[in-house]
């Protein structure tokens, strides 16, 4: 069986890596697109062989063979969106951050739950082969027990007049809300712990926006880890690796470039021997790291789509849910907060 997709905003993302990953899904298949821009909706329905294209949102959900949708417009538009395509009994898979804020996202959450149609949140990042080896490791007790971690995750957005992510009003934040929500999720999610209490400072260092081009966020998670979580719009994309790294009591996990739109990048490991006595040389060997060989199985917005197209048939509960996003989201909020208060926050 094949899961039937509309997909609502088909620039950014969804031309670039979410509908190419459709194409590579066994289990789905694309019957109509819709943009507000409709000769982009257009030119995506020919370049991938949809049978319709769309420049209303009803229009497609009208369409009584769809039956599920992939959201993928504007932060502003997610609810107003949401409520069309469940009304209509479409599932929905939807795009991070859900909401402009944790409030709406409960509201989002709400209408799927009353219309009886599953949601999923697109944190496609914990399908890389490369998180999802960072986390059978760390299950598995190769570093033993987590004591520390660090999530960056940037890249160099100036101002450009008219942007969507650039105004509070319409994506909810900047680069916390849109990057680092994706690094907070990993940390998470990787190493099965879940943050408590954080503290944040988050402002603009560099742009004029009304978002946040700096975020830095500091959480203690359930295990007693600390965390750390950067996430910078003023970093020029090549100068920053894009680290995903935790560090146990026998050993590290120091991954680069794995945080991102492509399953690629490095992941090195070093154990060693958690009764080992204090060195007071305190030496370190470079050579300590090896690289962590990666089998790779797939392209994550592939994994992504069949995921959710696996829970429609089977009717089971999304692998990313409602309450994932809602909870990541909550972190992000509260650390708005808390850098706005100079206090510290609880999860
Ligand atoms: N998971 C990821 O890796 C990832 C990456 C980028 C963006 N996103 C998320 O995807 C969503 C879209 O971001 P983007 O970068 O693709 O944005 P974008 O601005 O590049 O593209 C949005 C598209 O939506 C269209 N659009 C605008 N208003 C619309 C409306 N009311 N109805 C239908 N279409 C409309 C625009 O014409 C445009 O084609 C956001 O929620 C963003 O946070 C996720």
């Amino acid at each position: 069986m094949k899961i039937k997709w509309g997909v609502i905003g088909c620039g950014g993302i969804a031309l670039r890596r979410t509908i190419p990953g459709m194409m590579l899904s066994e289990n789905s298949e694309l019957v109509a697109v819709m943009d507000t821009n409709f000769e982009a909706a257009e030119k995506v329905k020919e370049e991938f062989g949809a049978k319709y294209a769309f420049s209303s949102a009803e229009e497609l959900l009208n369409v009584e063979e769809i039956d599920a949708v992939y959201i993928a417009t504007p932060v502003f538009c997610h609810k107003e969106q949401v409520k069309l395509a469940a009304e209509a009994k479409k599932h929905i898979l939807l795009e991070k951050p859900m909401g402009l804020t944790v409030e709406e996202s409960i509201e989002i959450d709400g209408i799927c739950k009353k219309n009886g149609v599953k949601l999923g949140v697109g944190l496609m990042m914990r399908f890389s082969s490369y998180h999802q080896k960072m986390k059978e490791l760390i299950s598995n007790g190769v570093i033993g027990d987590i004591v520390s971690m660090r999530g960056q995750f940037t890249c160099w957005y100036p101002e450009m007049p008219g942007v969507w992510r650039q105004d509070k009003k319409l994506s909810g934040g900047g680069a916390l809300i849109d990057m680092g929500i994706h690094a907070i999720d990993l940390l998470q999610y990787i190493s099965s712990t879940k943050a408590k209490t954080i503290a944040c400072f988050s402002n603009n260092n560099v742009f004029k926006y009304s978002v946040d081009d700096s975020s830095a966020l500091l959480m203690k998670m359930d295990n007693g880890a600390t965390a750390f979580v950067d996430a910078n719009f003023n970093i020029p994309d090549n100068a920053a690796k894009c680290r995903l790294e935790f560090y146990g009591t026998k050993g590290s996990l120091l991954a680069e470039g794995t945080l991102g739109q492509v399953e690629d990048g490095t992941i090195l490991l070093t154990t060693s021997d958690p009764d080992a006595a204090y060195d007071a040389q305190q030496n370190r060997e470079d050579k300590a790291f090896e690289k962590v060989e990666i089998t790779k199985t797939g392209n994550m917005y592939e994994k992504e789509i069949s995921s959710f197209a696996n829970a429609i048939i089977n009717d089971t509960t999304p692998e990313i849910t409602a309450e994932d996003g809602i909870f990541v989201q909550t972190i992000v909020e509260k650390a708005y907060l808390a850098s706005q208060d100079g206090e510290y926050k609880s999860v």
